[in-house]
């Protein structure tokens, strides 16, 4: 049997649907997992008839393919990608690539990709973005390394991936661990727009007295917006429209109110923090989360602090697609990627990744969980002026918190009477008018550092750094 053109470790849903994906766009593969009976499985059930053989052990694995080897790992990040890396480095050639296309933390790839190349061999960190789906119909996937060993797939990457009207979604991101980095933080944006809906279906729910059918169709309104056309808008729609088959009843009012995490998120706000980076709306919605997990004692609180019964306030009617609820939502939404372009742009000056941010839009445009019709905008935005600071500075997006920010604001006033939590939206609220205020009250803050430290602190009207005698 020929040699394959290209091998995948690791038979989850990711790596099964991505395997399939590359033989039919016409490269034959080889697979390995670490339960053989998998593998044996995978190749009766969904490869028969199709160019893509097995092995049974790592060896066989790397002998059945074309040199030099593009090897796909798809396992769980953390430790077992090193032990991989390990049990396979014996056998593998100069030249021989090894990607990582699953959620590791970019500062581990950045070690790897170091390490591996210093023994000649190639190590990519991709961040790959569709959900199962995607994978096998085409995912938007963001690697990171050295540009020989990206140059040594990008046929492969570009045939794999999702097509939008400029091309694939895949691009050259950056050296080291910049795949994941971007990966990182798409995955913040992730959790951000889907606090984001959430937040609006509370509301809906609790303040309109609206049920899921009803909700449903204004998430099918918004969707057919240009501010918030996406796959999260689709989705939660579906979401909205499922009936439990069992009771027939919505089967999101079945589903615990509790959400968990594997990583992604938390990682994208700690290196905010560590890069100073401002990021309060995707911060929300990773303690959203948190919040959520702690059930028991909210259910406690619940009878000891009772908030208000929710009044019902304006929000828009069914008629204008819940008009200020959409402006929370949008405005909302853009400081989620505006946040996370930023939070790119200040890793890159980091990290020195170079990352051009409107490639980085474009292969955000499909394929992934993220995608929407908004990151046209910002790609424009970002090809109009590379060295933008901030999208909401931009003139279409600055347009939308002028028409919007009234909205945002009656949203969060009204849920705040309510005593409906919106963290996200009031986050956002914060963060524009933060954003937009030239003169912060910090002034205050650091005269009481130097009052009690000696911190020492600037002044306005005269260079140099001043201490004053506070307290006698
Ligand atoms: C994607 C997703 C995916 C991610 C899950 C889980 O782009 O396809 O981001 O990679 O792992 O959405 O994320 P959480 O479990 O942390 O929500």
């Amino acid at each position: 049997m020929s040699k394959a053109h290209f091998g995948l470790i690791g038979l989850g849903v990711m790596g099964e649907n991505l395997v399939l994906n590359a033989e039919r766009s016409g490269f034959s593969s080889v697979v390995y997992n670490r339960t053989y009976s998998k593998t044996e499985d995978f190749l009766k059930r969904s490869a028969t008839g199709r160019n893509i053989q097995g092995a049974s052990d790592l060896q066989d694995f790397v002998n059945k393919l074309e040199r030099p080897r593009r090897i796909l790992m798809m396992i769980k990040a953390g430790p077992a990608i090193d032990a991989v890396i390990k049990q396979i480095s014996p056998y593998l050639e100069e030249g021989d690539l090894l990607i990582d296309g699953g959620n590791s933390q970019f500062l581990d790839t950045e070690r790897r990709v170091k390490e591996l190349e210093s023994q000649s061999f190639g190590y990519i960190g991709m961040g790959v973005s569709g959900g199962a789906k995607g994978a096998l119909e085409g995912p938007s996937m963001m690697p990171g390394g050295t540009k020989a060993s990206y140059e040594a797939i990008e046929s492969l990457l570009e045939k794999m991936a999702a097509q939008v009207e400029d091309g694939p979604c895949v691009t050259y991101i950056g050296p080291g661990g910049s795949g994941h980095f971007v990966k990182t933080v798409h995955n913040g944006i992730e959790y951000g727009i889907e606090q984001i809906l959430s937040e609006a279906y509370d509301l809906m729910s609790r303040v309109g007295g609206m049920n899921c059918s009803q909700m449903a169709d204004v998430l099918s309104h918004w969707n057919s917006t240009e501010e918030l056309s996406s796959y999260l808008v689709e989705i939660t729609e579906a979401c909205l429209r499922t009936k439990d088959p069992e009771s027939g009843r919505d089967i999101v009012e079945l589903i615990m109110d509790k959400a968990g995490q594997k990583g992604t998120g938390l990682w994208t706000v700690v290196s905010a923090l560590e890069l100073g980076a401002p990021v309060p709306t995707i911060y929300a919605s990773l303690n959203g989360r948190v919040m959520s997990s702690i059930k028991d004692q909210r259910l406690e609180a619940e009878s000891i602090l009772p908030a208000p019964i929710p009044e019902p306030f304006d929000m828009g009617c069914l008629d204008d697609g819940m008009h200020l609820l959409m402006d929370a939502v949008v405005l909302s939404c853009i400081a989620s990627y505006a946040q996370g372009m930023e939070l790119l742009r200040i890793g890159s000056l980091e990290y020195n990744y170079q990352l051009k941010m409107p490639a980085i839009a474009q292969i955000w445009k499909g394929g992934c969980i993220i995608r929407s019709r908004l990151l046209k905008r910002i790609q424009d935005a970002y090809e109009s002026n590379p060295q933008l600071a901030n999208l909401f500075i931009d003139p279409w997006f600055s347009a939308q918190v002028e028409a919007r920010i009234s909205g945002l604001a009656h949203i969060v006033a009204g849920a705040a009477k309510s005593g409906i939590p919106v963290p996200c939206f009031s986050s956002t609220l914060d963060y524009i008018n933060s954003y937009r205020t030239g003169r912060l009250p910090q002034n205050l803050v650091q005269a009481m550092r130097d009052c009690f430290g000696s911190h020492t602190y600037e002044r306005v009207d005269k260079e140099g750094s001043f201490h004053t005698e506070w307290i006698d």
